[in-house]
């Protein structure tokens, strides 16, 4: 099978999560971002994608039916905006809706007018789509996104598609990949709270059969950073994100991101689990009274095990490496993916795990693993 740019879950920033509509949405703020993948070593992490999010258009279309970038966040236009992502070696990214406008009602959407779209977004030099749900009159998902499938198919250029319907028509069944999506969104909006990124978990983890390389359940946009959870929490939203083989969409806004949110975005080892080219999604092992454990097997013969505790005190625990799945042996390497440490064990995978927190191991037969070539995030000295 041919290399698509979806064998691994797309990573990249989008600015919805950080600006929604708002005026911080602009050209600064976009080729910031572009700036900061280079500068922080986020780039170097696999982060690519610097997509917009609604709100990039004028509310009409010009005389020739062509959607109008807002000249007032976007003064340079859209070639220079993706020569610019270009120019760093990222890629660029746009939104509309499968419907009449989009979510926000500020911006045309492309019911009605796929190819003309995709043809100009292709023009442009896009290599991502994220495609809404909102004002779809009531045509059905498969024709919509079907159409917009097709169009971009068309043009010729590698463009990943990002179908946004929310898990209405359950796209993991089969006809969000049918239509060329890459990606399909399983729930609806996340919110910057913990009950709201444990009920998309909740959600999503259900999903575990249905992706995979070149098709992946997107459980939504990252909320790491943007202050509504703890540290703790967020470190947990990443885990399991990475876990679910996710995703992993920066949704701040990095121009004022704290050193701990660098840490965590930049997580070499958990994202190497999220990027892992086996595509395992994770099953659940097991989820008494809120203490999670889930297993995602790697292509290396290891396994990725998160323990998360749901609840508001700490919490031990813990599983083992037959119930995991590992072959029987005397010891087990145990590398903890955020202490960034290994241990051995004869088989007891455990862990005292705080209130909201998550543990994660890379667990293996080799006694010890060698750890990944360090990539150093968010620092200054980065000759
Ligand atoms: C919907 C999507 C969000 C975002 C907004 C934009 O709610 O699910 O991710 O794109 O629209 O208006």
């Amino acid at each position: 099978q041919e290399e698509t740019a979806a064998d691994t879950p797309p990573m990249g920033f989008n600015n919805w999560n950080a600006t929604g509509c708002g005026e911080d949405f602009n050209e600064e703020m976009i080729m910031g971002m572009a700036d900061l993948f280079v500068e922080k070593g986020l780039k170097e992490a696999g982060y690519e994608y610097i997509n917009l999010d609604d709100c990039w258009a004028e509310y009409d279309r010009d005389a020739d039916g062509k959607l109008v970038v807002d000249a007032e966040r976007f003064p340079s236009g859209f070639e220079a905006l993706a020569d610019y992502i270009h120019d760093r070696g990222l890629k660029f990214g746009v939104y509309t809706s499968a419907g009449t406008r989009t979510c926000s009602g500020e911006m045309p959407g492309s019911l009605g007018h796929e190819a003309g779209d995709a043809q100009q977004f292709a023009d442009w030099g896009v290599d991502y789509l994220k495609y809404d749900n909102c004002n779809n009159q009531g045509v059905p998902a498969e024709e919509r996104y079907g159409a917009m499938g097709e169009a971009l198919e068309a043009t010729g250029r590698d463009i990943v598609y990002s179908i946004c319907e929310w898990g209405d028509n359950e796209p993991w069944t089969g006809w969000a990949a049918e239509v060329g999506g890459d990606l399909w969104r399983t729930t609806f909006d996340i919110s910057d709270t913990y009950a709201s990124m444990l009920s998309i978990f909740k959600e999503n983890v259900e999903l575990a059969e249905y992706a995979g390389p070149g098709g992946w359940n997107d459980p939504d946009m990252l909320q790491i950073g943007n202050g509504g959870m703890t540290d703790t929490e967020y470190r947990s939203h990443f885990s399991l994100w990475a876990m679910m083989a996710a995703p992993l969409l920066i949704g701040t806004d990095l121009r004022d991101a704290t050193d701990a949110t660098y840490e965590i975005l930049g997580n070499d080892e958990v994202i190497a689990v999220d990027q892992d080219r086996l595509g395992q999604q994770a099953a659940v092992v097991s989820s008494e009274d809120g203490r999670w454990v889930l297993k995602k097997q790697l292509a290396d013969g290891s396994y990725a095990v998160a323990l998360f505790n749901e609840t508001g005190a700490a919490q031990r625990i813990a599983t083992s490496a037959d119930e995991v799945g590992l072959p029987h042996r005397g010891s087990y390497a145990l590398r903890d993916l955020w202490e960034h440490e290994t241990a051995t064990t004869t088989g007891t995978i455990a862990a005292t795990v705080p209130a909201h927190g998550t543990v994660v191991y890379r667990v293996s037969t080799r006694p010890s693993p060698a750890a990944p070539a360090a990539v150093e995030v968010g620092g200054t000295d980065l000759g």
